[in-house]
């Protein structure tokens, strides 16, 4: 037993490769799957502190260690190949501003995790209800993506209520799960069903 996670067949590639650089498009916003030259643009837009409030992350202490981070997540995937790391950028498909991101760890043999953040300019205008709508449909399009989890700071309502929205539903409470920000944080597990997804959205197709 050498404990070596292996890269799942389906990963393999040039053309799966070329796949993960695909564009997303919603009426309103173009997904942009992150790379390096993002770092500029950025980089002041991540020193917001109202992003960390009820997370444990700061902002990027420097330009050159975010470019690093950046390049780092360009692979696509974990050192050892047994999860893909999915970011995209969210832009406003006209203007070309930068207005969020959206994250995806997808492993073969577990939930999809989902994450998301959107610069406070534009807050409460739907972009992440838009951009996590598009990204889960690729995902589940694209790399048969079959649930969704996420993990949330009890106290985040603007992420409850996007979760609920997009209709995850609250899978357990773990008291103390966390310390940041000098104080104690119980986090909610949430879980959606590919297929609950997909049927939500038929039955109410208005992306906002
Ligand atoms: C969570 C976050 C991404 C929401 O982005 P957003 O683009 O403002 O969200 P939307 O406009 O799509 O709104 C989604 C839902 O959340 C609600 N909402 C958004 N901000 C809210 C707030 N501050 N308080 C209460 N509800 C809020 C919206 O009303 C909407 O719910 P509704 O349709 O039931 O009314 C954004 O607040 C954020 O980036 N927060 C900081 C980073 C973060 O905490 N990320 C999540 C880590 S788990």
């Amino acid at each position: 037993m050498t404990g070596a996670v292996a890269m799942p067949r389906a990963w393999q590639g040039d053309a799966f490769s070329a796949a993960l650089e695909t564009v997303l498009h919603t009426p309103r916003l173009r997904l942009e799957p992150q790379r390096p030259e993002h770092a500029d643009a950025l980089f002041s837009l991540l020193g917001d502190a109202r992003l960390y409030t009820h997370i444990p992350q700061e902002p990027p202490p420097s330009l050159d260690v975010l470019r690093e981070r950046l390049a780092l997540l360009s692979t696509r995937r974990s050192p050892q190949g047994d999860e893909l790391w999915l970011n995209w950028v969210v832009r406003d498909a006209r203007e070309g501003a930068l207005l969020g991101r959206v994250q995806a760890t997808v492993r073969a043999d577990a939930p999809c995790y989902l994450a998301y953040e959107v610069f406070p300019a534009h807050w409460r205008r739907g972009i992440a209800t838009e951009a996590c709508r598009r990204a889960m449909h690729w995902l589940i399009d694209e790399l048969q993506v079959e649930q969704f989890t996420a993990e949330v700071d009890s106290l985040n309502t603007a992420s409850l209520r996007l979760l609920q929205r997009l209709g995850f539903r609250r899978v357990s409470l773990r008291a103390n799960a966390d310390r940041f920000k000098g104080r104690a944080s119980d986090e909610w597990m949430l879980r959606l069903d590919a297929a609950d997804f997909v049927r939500g959205c038929v039955a109410s197709p208005a992306s906002r």
